[in-house]
This record gives C-alpha cells, structure tokens and sequence, in this order.
C-alpha cells in the first residue's frame, strides 16, 4: 500500500454532493463534509422517512425517497448503499441523462432558459461555438468550425453537452472496502470520473466517529482520486492506496480488527453474565483486560504480547475451557478453538511443534 496525500489547490470551491444511499457511512460523512461547508444535493434512500431523517443527521440536503436525474445536479455522487445494492444503483444511475442546460427547442443554446451564462475567451472564435447539436458537439453550419483548433475542439467539448456522456465533469465515488471501482463501470461508460473511498472506521450509527488519523483506502482514474484526496484532507483521513485485485483480502482485515474482535468481546460478557454478572459489570470487568492487551501489541508487538494457555502450551488448561463451553451454543466452542489455532500459527515460537500438540487436544 502506497501513502496519498497530495495537496490540491485549497482556493477549489467545494463541489455540491449528493448521498445514494444514507445510512451509518452516508450521514457521517455527509454531516463531517456539511460541517465543513461542502454543499449537500440530494439524499437518497428509498424511503422518504429514512431520507429525512439522514437530512436532519446530515444538517443539509433535499431528501427524496428515489432516484432521479436531480442526483446530475451534483458535482460529486458519494454512493453508500449496502455493498450488493451498488450494483443496481450505478446501473440505475447511469441510465439517467440529465437535461443538457441549454439546448432551446431548435437545439440551439438557449441562454434565457436556465438564466446561465457560459462565455468563452478564444478571439478567433464567436458563441457558436457553444452551441449544441444533438449529439452535443458544435453546430455543423457554425461557419467557425475550419477554425477549431484542437484546444477550441475541448472548448467547444465543455461548453457543451455531451448527450452521449451526460457525466462527464461528474465524480462518483463508492464507500465499500471490498469492491474497487469496476462496479461503477456504467457510469465511467457515460463519462463519469469513478473511484472509491473506504474509511478505515466503524460507523455504528450512533456516534459520529472520529476520522482525524484514520486510514482511508481510495481508488479510482485521476479526477476521482483527486476529490477523495481532497476528502481525506478536509476529514483529517490518511489516504491509503489498496491495489485493485487486494481490497477483498484488505476488507477482510478491517473485518477481523473490528467485527471479530467485537463478537470475542460480546461472547466473553455474555459468558460472565451466564455465571450472574450484569452486562454493566461484565463489559466494565473484561475491558481492561482487552484494552491493556491491545496497547501491548501496539507497543511491543503480537508474539510479546501473546498470553494465556495456549502462549504456555498449557493443554490441560485449553481442555478445560472446551468443556466449559459445552453449556454454551455450539460456535462459542468453535470460535474458541478456531481463535486458539489461529493464536498458535501466528504469535507461538514454535508453530509447528505448537501445532501438533494442539491438534490432539483439540479433539479430546
Ligand atoms: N458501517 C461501517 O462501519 C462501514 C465502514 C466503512 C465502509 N462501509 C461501507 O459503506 C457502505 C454503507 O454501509 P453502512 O454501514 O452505512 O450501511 P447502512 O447503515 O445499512 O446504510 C445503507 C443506506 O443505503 C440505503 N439504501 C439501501 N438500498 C438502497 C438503494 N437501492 N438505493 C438507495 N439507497 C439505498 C439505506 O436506506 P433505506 O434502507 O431506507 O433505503 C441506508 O440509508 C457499504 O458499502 C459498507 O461496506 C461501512
């Protein structure tokens, strides 16, 4: 993984953003991007209670409960659905053209329509060159057209609409840790810059969680890389770059340093509380135990840190901790012994020979 943390110019005005899907990811940073005077577009979920509600969490934003082309008003589209919806959802987008801005009924450019006004600074050329036809490119009787030139030719690119790639100038990013920009194809096909933007945080929804320091795992063709960047920057992320073809093993681990370690956790209290602990005093007895565990990998390293029976080769003692368990559902004994394989090929000095004499008390 490579560290990406280049400065853009911090005189760019902020892009207007729009939210697909505002759920846990969605309002945080949404509500961190507001609070830093991002515009907030459309929030969409698909129903018109969540999408209010994400507006209120967020402090910004035109909720609305499907999706339509208003999502094309935005300059950047942070899509944070549930990993199997964003499929669907950049198919679904991708459909929509949007208005092209200026085209009047004669397609010609229609300056009243919209009360914008788009001027163009090359001499040679007059403001026909900023006229649509219907594939969006300059008119074929603009009597300027000998004249443009390869530079002219991208003016007359941009002052356009270009119907056949409705997204160009757009910035589509996703939030998903296992899934690269592939899935965004549909988009990039209309012209969309695409990418992703994985923050290396749990978002439980009921706390804004602190971004300042955490790892943000980005991705995407250089505009898109750009704005996550620049994301980054304004959230106090560290952009981290994940290559393509690894981010499922990466998830993996943000799962296995977050979610696992939590089940691990969950099970111990409940296994306190099933011996008459409340919850309460369960959490507060283990937590110390977990938390100084974890300062001491942090400061000295896994193998250093590593105790308990397996650390030991005590067998008997292991034995005796699969039978407790045997009151408890099956998984508890499972999760137990998986953890304790696990704990011996990665921390013991000896593996192999560690190994050996864990398998035969396993089965026992
Ligand atoms: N939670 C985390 O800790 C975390 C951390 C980093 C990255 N991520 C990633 O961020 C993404 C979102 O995760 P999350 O935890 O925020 O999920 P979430 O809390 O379940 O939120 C998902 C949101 O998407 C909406 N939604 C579902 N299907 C939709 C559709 N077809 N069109 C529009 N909106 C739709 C849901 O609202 P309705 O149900 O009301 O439609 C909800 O607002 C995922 O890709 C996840 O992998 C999560």
């Amino acid at each position: 993984m490579r560290d990406e943390g280049k400065a853009m110019s911090a005189s760019q005005a902020k892009p207007v953003v729009a939210i697909v899907g505002a759920g846990r990811v969605g309002r945080a940073l949404g509500r961190r991007l507001h609070q830093r005077g991002w515009p907030i577009g459309a929030v969409v979920t698909r129903s018109l209670r969540t999408a209010r509600a994400a507006v209120r969490a967020i402090g910004a934003g035109n909720p609305s409960d499907r999706l339509d082309a208003s999502v094309l008003d935005a300059d950047l589209i942070l899509i944070a659905t549930p990993d199997v919806a964003i499929p669907s959802v950049a198919r679904q987008l991708a459909a929509f053209s949007g208005a092209p801005p200026f085209v009047s009924k004669g397609g010609g450019f229609d300056l009243s329509s919209r009360g914008k006004i788009v001027l163009h600074t090359r001499g040679a050329l007059n403001r026909a060159v900023l006229r649509l036809n219907h594939r969006g490119t300059a008119t074929k009787s603009n009597s300027d057209r000998a004249a443009v030139t390869r530079k002219d030719a991208s003016l007359s690119k941009r002052g356009g609409f270009d119907l056949a790639q409705p997204w160009r100038g757009k910035i589509v990013l996703h939030t998903c840790g296992a899934l690269d920009r592939a899935v965004l194809r549909p988009m990039e096909r209309r012209g969309a810059a695409t990418g992703a933007l994985h923050p290396l945080q749990t978002f439980s929804g009921q706390h804004l969680p602190n971004l300042d320091g955490c790892a943000c795992a980005i991705d995407g063709n250089p505009a898109a890389m750009a704005c996550a960047r620049r994301i980054c920057r304004e959230l106090g992320c560290i952009p981290i770059r994940v290559p393509r073809n690894s981010r499922a093993a990466y998830h993996a681990a943000a799962v296995l340093a977050a979610g696992h370690v939590l089940a691990a956790v969950e099970a111990a209290a409940r296994i306190l509380m099933a011996l008459g602990f409340s919850r309460r005093k369960a959490i507060k007895t283990l937590l110390p135990l977990t938390r100084q565990t974890l300062s001491n990998f942090e400061r000295s390293g896994g193998p250093r840190s590593w105790t308990g029976p397996a650390s030991r080769g005590d067998l008997q003692t292991i034995r005796k901790h699969l039978s407790a368990l045997r009151r408890f559902p099956r998984e508890y004994r499972e999760a137990y012994a998986a953890l304790t394989r696990l704990g011996v090929l990665l921390l013991a000095r000896q593996p192999r020979a560690a190994r050996k004499r864990l398998q035969t008390a396993l089965r026992g």
